[in-house]
């Protein structure tokens, strides 16, 4: 039988990306800007199209169909209504949007056709947040779920909710522009002084850190929330529909402070507005979820969008037990919009079925580009950057690692495919001692160049999760925090600053455990990710602790690493001790001197 492949694609606004779907599975999936080394970059994913192509050694002429994750059409509809029934205020919004929309998306079909040598009935356009709900539910464990998408804006629509079963999707309601939770939260990012569509991360780190005093004056005057969680925002306070900012005056004095200077001190006023409006969140998306349950019945729900990777919400919603099952997609952004366009083409023909796994099939995210474990051409590729290395076999390069994390080493993996969303799970991170509280500081300030009050999350055994986490079952992708388990928590301790406070060890954990107590938790299988469950196993026959610190492998203001020469580059510009690039383990130390004896060793047969 001839294989039916359906490439999806996501471009033209921010973090571009291309997923590949063969008879139903997929096989590959990654974001551009991990080729380019452009962070969130927009532009046609090519490069990313070229790596689904490759890796199952296809041509375009081999792939039945390709779509877009959004309809251009509604998008500029919707630009162009919202900026003239503005006028004349709009009329900035306008002159910004108009000559990008003509010239990237207007004309988006006339571009994805050329740039991929297709006819246009090739391609097809699918509404943004139903790709996103495709993304949800196709790729979940379930037979049929409730599915919430939550976004700034995708065409019209900012959230959308309905019914899935077997390979339908039906959206059952929606919340329409400028009515939307992303952009309200994106306002405060900017407010708190982060950047829009990157430091929402930021922002949700901070939180903790505050108070959330400030939730009344924001319901009382910027959003009003009905029971049913849907809600309408004050535009007096907000600018996104008149010209390219978020906020306004208006916004400042109803705070009684200006936004903070981007990279000036956080004081405690800032981390109270962040705690606020995360706490309308949580509010919001309880009562969605909420009134979800009651409409639909269901006992599973799965979610997508921006606002979906927002891990305190979705960790609340977990715990609130209003439905039995959940289910995040790990690329819940606009890339993993190219996932679900993919996924929708491929299941929106007659006859097409869909059988639901057991865990999910998301493969553990690990669908990017692979670096292989031990190659003739990745040797040469590094040896050009002038590497040194030790080859092991897997099992001794596990134990290694452990060793050296045990020993207060900084060990960065690259290894295996690249994972697909914003969480590196194990094949492109940074590992370090959750144990040392000290590991924070030097984690956020040497190793990673970034604020020095952000946290970092655990990878745990899954086995062990509950000895050291509240939580029931698994959380493979890092999507939820859970609380600490309360003995092990040590007494809370603030500092004068807030780097001062997160340097304060608040359990036997310290280096994960967040100033509330939270931690964003990762459980580690044995079958779905045997190589990073093989270090943990040793460092838990080291030491007896099943916690590692697994942060992104990257530093401030670039993409996850990708290739090995990535790696190599980012190991040696940053304060990591050891990088492992496939089977190979590599000593900061050694690289300084050049080629040892000039050639590399193999210990492949090391006992
Ligand atoms: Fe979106």
């Amino acid at each position: 039988m001839k294989n039916v492949y359906v490439l999806g694609i996501s471009a033209f606004y921010h973090n571009s990306a291309a997923a590949l779907v063969k008879n139903g599975e997929v096989v590959a999936a990654a974001e551009e800007e991990r080729f380019t080394r452009v962070k969130g970059d927009s532009s046609f994913p090519i490069n990313a199209v070229k790596f689904c192509m490759d890796t199952e050694n296809i041509k375009m002429a081999d792939v039945e169909k390709v779509v877009f994750y959004e309809d251009t059409a509604k998008k500029f509809a919707r630009i162009m209504t919202t900026s003239l029934l503005v006028a004349p205020k709009g009329i900035n919004q306008y002159l910004h949007s108009t000559p990008q929309w003509i010239t990237k998306k207007l004309w988006t079909q006339r571009r994805i056709t050329k740039e991929l040598g297709i006819k246009n009935d090739k391609l097809a356009f699918i509404p943004h947040h139903l790709s996103h709900a495709a993304a949800a539910f196709y790729p979940s464990p379930f037979e049929k779920a409730a599915v919430l998408t939550v976004d700034g804006v995708g065409e019209w629509t900012t959230l959308s909710w309905g019914v899935c079963e077997n390979t339908e999707i039906k959206l059952l309601k929606e919340l329409r522009f400028p009515d939307s939770l992303g952009l309200l939260y994106s306002a405060f990012t900017v407010y708190t002084g982060f950047k829009v569509n990157n430091g929402e991360y930021k922002m949700m780190g901070l939180a903790p850190y505050g108070k959330p005093v400030y939730v009344d004056l924001i319901k009382e005057n910027l959003v009003n929330i009905y029971d049913d969680g849907s809600f309408v925002l004050n535009q007096k306070y907000f600018s996104y529909t008149t010209k390219m900012d978020t906020i306004n005056k208006a916004f400042e004095d109803l705070f009684g402070r200006k936004r903070r200077e981007p990279e000036s001190e956080i004081d405690s006023f800032y981390a109270d507005v962040a705690a606020s409006i995360q706490e309308v969140t949580d509010e919001i998306v309880l009562k969605t979820a909420k009134h979800i349950k009651e409409s639909t019945g269901m006992s599973n729900i799965v979610l997508a969008g921006g606002v979906a990777l927002n891990v305190t919400a979705m960790g609340k919603l977990r715990r609130s037990g209003l439905f039995e099952n959940i289910w995040v997609q790990p690329a819940a952004g606009d890339a993993g919009g190219a996932l679900g366009a993919a996924l929708h083409g491929y299941y929106c023909e007659a006859g097409r079925k869909r059988t639901a796994e057991k865990t999910d099939s998301m493969k553990s995210s690990y669908l990017g580009y692979a670096i292989k474990d031990s190659d003739e051409a990745g040797d040469a590729e590094l040896e050009k950057l002038g590497a040194v290395w030790t080859e092991y076999a897997p099992d001794k390069l596990q134990r290694k690692i452990a060793e050296l994390i045990d020993g207060g080493k900084i060990v960065a993996i690259a290894r295996g495919s690249a994972e697909f969303g914003p969480r590196a799970l194990g094949n492109r991170s940074i590992l370090a001692d959750a144990r040392r509280a000290e590991m924070l500081r030097h984690l956020n300030l040497r190793i990673k160049f970034r604020e020095g009050f952000r946290p970092f999350a655990p990878a745990v055994i899954e086995e062990d999760a509950d000895k050291y986490f509240d939580m029931e079952g698994t959380s493979p992708y890092m999507l939820f925090t859970v609380p600490v388990k309360a003995e092990r928590r040590l007494g809370v301790e603030y500092g004068d600053t807030l780097v001062a406070t997160a340097a304060k060890a608040r359990s036997d954990i310290p280096a994960v455990t967040h100033v509330d107590y939270s931690a964003r938790v990762q459980t580690v299988n044995k079958e779905q990710t045997p190589f990073f469950y093989g270090v943990l196993e040793s460092f838990r026959q080291i030491t007896g602790c099943s916690v590692v610190v697994n942060t992104s492998f990257n530093v401030r203001g670039e993409p996850i690493v990708n290739t090995a020469a990535d790696a190599y580059r980012c190991f040696m510009k940053s304060g990591i001790d050891y990088v492992v690039i496939g089977n190979r383990l590599l000593d900061k130390e050694l690289q300084k001197g050049g080629a040892a004896n000039g050639k590399n060793e193999k210990r492949k047969n090391v006992q």
